[in-house]
């Protein structure tokens, strides 16, 4: 009985822990990020609306991510990472909604708005502030 008690656990821990949002899934999605972002200049630049389209999409089905709590400490409360995911996916339905419009010049400020939310978030990175 005791054993059995153990046994369910451990399992219970391994699950936890497998199902955690660590530093290197955070990093992870954050590269995704990137190339998202590269991926919506590129098409503003090439004058390529798929590709812009392709990298919102991509942009918002990683941003999803940014709010969740990593383990361990953090250097902004969860309630300001949900902030900034809801601001990238406002301002990031805003490009596409201007690319399908024609307007790359639109579609560059709201870019550069994205670009904003990333930086205030990565400014309170105290590593990097060093
Ligand atoms: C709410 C906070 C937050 C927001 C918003 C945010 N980031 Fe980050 N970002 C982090 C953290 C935390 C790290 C990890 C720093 C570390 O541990 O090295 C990071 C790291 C990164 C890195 C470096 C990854 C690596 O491998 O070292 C890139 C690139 C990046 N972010 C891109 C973005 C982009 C693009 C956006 C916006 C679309 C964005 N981030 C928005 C918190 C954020």
């Amino acid at each position: 009985m005791k054993k059995g008690m153990l046994a369910l656990l451990t399992l219970g821990a391994l699950a936890l822990s497998l199902n955690a949002y660590d530093e290197n899934d955070r990093r992870q999605d954050m590269q995704t990020m990137e190339a998202a972002m590269g991926q919506i200049q590129k098409g503003i630049l090439y004058n390529n609306k798929s590709l812009v389209v392709q990298g919102v999409d991509n942009l918002k089905t990683t941003a999803k991510n940014v709010q969740i709590s990593p383990k361990g400490e953090m250097d902004y409360t969860p309630a300001f990472a949900k902030s900034q995911t809801k601001s990238i996916m406002v301002y990031a339905d805003k490009v596409k909604a201007d690319i399908e419009a024609g307007k790359k010049h639109s579609a560059a400020d709201n870019y550069t708005k994205v670009l904003d939310q990333c930086i205030s978030c990565h400014n309170k990175i105290r590593k990097w502030n060093q």
